[in-house]
């Protein structure tokens, strides 16, 4: 469910055109939807009520501060995987007590910023980030909380690149190393075990490989409790997919209703973070077509965005809706939209059809709210579109687009440069 619909013959977020805000705010823009984000939060929320839990928002699929900050006024916690990601959630009043430190990198500074802010949690995803994050923490004599992050050898059945969960993967520990990993934590001068976390991969669109991995890791749990080692959070990581075609995944209602009533006996407080579920649908990508060209039998539009602004469907052949944003009458084509960077990879759909388009035309590339801007890049030297959050009647500009100066911050001539 998402607010981005057609009122008389023209594509709307909520209550404002798509057409006024590419005219007063320009093209590229990625446009976002606040009764949607609000909308996904709550849905998710919902039927976790009955039980002690906590929603840290994956702050990976989307991190501008306005998202943030939308999301926190509603309750959200965060998940975090990096000191830039910190710096953000700070920057906008997170409570660190709802952070949730993920990731299979940590360096040192990142501790340190992650003490000092004195968040929830690390989730930890080796021997050695264990070893690193007790001697961090007995240098300055706090005690940092952790939980292991398994990996429960599931296949999510999505695509390679964002499966997480299976053996081969480089993320969290493998249940024969993370047994006696809890102990060592448990028994570290400067550690707190709290739990045991799990992700197994993103994009998910069954239930079963989710339940299948809570299975495993209630197993962990109870053995860990036989031991006498403390489980406070039961952390189950995001991954529920949307639908982008024709994917059919789980409701998130279904989703947390089954987890609920499997997980009611644990006695622990279940941490959920969830990112592309609440604001994948929630972001639309709007963009110009700029030519129409034909090579021998093959046609294209070519449009004023592409892989440096949504890399998904270049990087992992995702399938991404894209419609026109005023009516288009006529016989459908079949072209490929492309960008105009210098790649052939460079592509937001191959072979589509769509109505007959011409330069000028608006296109909406829907489903662009989660992992768009957070990836893109200024390839090529183009600098990054704006952002819009749309919300009722009315819409913000909750980023700038770029300007040409903000390609070269930072750079520097040496003195000497022959
Ligand atoms: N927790 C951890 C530890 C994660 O690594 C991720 C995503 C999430 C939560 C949130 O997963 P979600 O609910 O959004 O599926 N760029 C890719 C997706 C990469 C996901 C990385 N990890 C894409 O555009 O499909």
């Amino acid at each position: 469910m998402h607010h981005f619909d057609f009122h008389e013959g023209s594509l709307h977020c909520e209550q404002v055109p798509l057409s006024q805000i590419a005219a007063e705010v320009g093209s590229p823009c990625y446009v976002y939807s606040a009764a949607t984000l609000r909308r996904h939060y709550r849905v998710f929320a919902e039927p976790l009520a009955a039980v002690s839990h906590m929603i840290c928002y994956s702050m990976k699929a989307n991190s501008n501060a306005a998202i943030l900050k939308l999301l926190l006024n509603m309750g959200s916690g965060l998940d975090i995987v990096s000191g830039g990601e910190l710096y953000r959630a700070l920057r906008v009043g997170a409570d660190p007590a709802k952070i949730v430190f993920s990731g299979v990198g940590k360096t040192v500074p990142e501790i340190e910023q992650a003490l000092d802010a004195n968040i929830l949690v690390f989730n930890v995803e080796s021997e050695a980030e264990l070893d690193r994050i007790q001697a961090v923490a007995a240098a300055r004599d706090q005690v940092a909380r952790v939980s292991i992050r398994v990996n429960p050898d599931i296949d999510p059945r999505t695509h390679p690149y964002i499966a997480t969960g299976l053996y081969e993967s480089k993320f969290g520990v493998d249940l024969d190393t993370a047994r006696p990993l809890f102990g060592k934590a448990h028994a570290a001068s400067h550690l707190e075990l709290v739990g045991v976390d799990c992700h197994i991969g993103s994009q998910i669109t069954e239930l079963a490989p989710f339940l299948d991995a809570l299975e495993r890791i209630q197993q962990v749990v109870q053995e860990l409790r036989a031991q006498g080692l403390p489980v406070r959070y039961l952390d189950l990581g995001g991954g529920l997919g949307i639908p982008y075609n024709n994917e059919t995944p789980p409701h998130p209602d279904e989703y947390a209703r089954e987890i609920v009533a499997r997980s009611r006996a644990m006695d622990c407080t279940l941490v959920f973070e969830p990112g592309r579920v609440i604001v994948g649908n929630a972001g639309i990508l709007l963009t110009q077509v700029q030519y129409i060209k034909s090579n021998y039998k093959k046609r294209f539009a070519i449009v004023d965005t592409g892989m440096h602004h949504l890399i998904r469907p270049a990087l992992y052949q995702a399938w991404q809706q894209i419609q026109p944003v005023l009516p288009r009458t006529g016989e459908a084509e079949v072209v490929d939209v492309v960008g105009p960077i210098c790649e052939s990879g460079d592509f937001l759909a191959l072979a589509r059809e769509l109505p007959p388009l011409q330069a000028g035309d608006l296109l909406a590339v829907m489903g662009a709210g989660a992992y768009g801007f957070s990836m893109a890049s200024q390839y090529n030297s183009y600098p990054r579109p704006a952002e819009v959050l749309v919300d009722g009647d009315r819409y913000h500009v909750i980023r700038a687009r770029e300007a040409y100066a903000d390609l070269v911050r930072g750079e520097q001539l040496p003195d000497d440069l022959a």
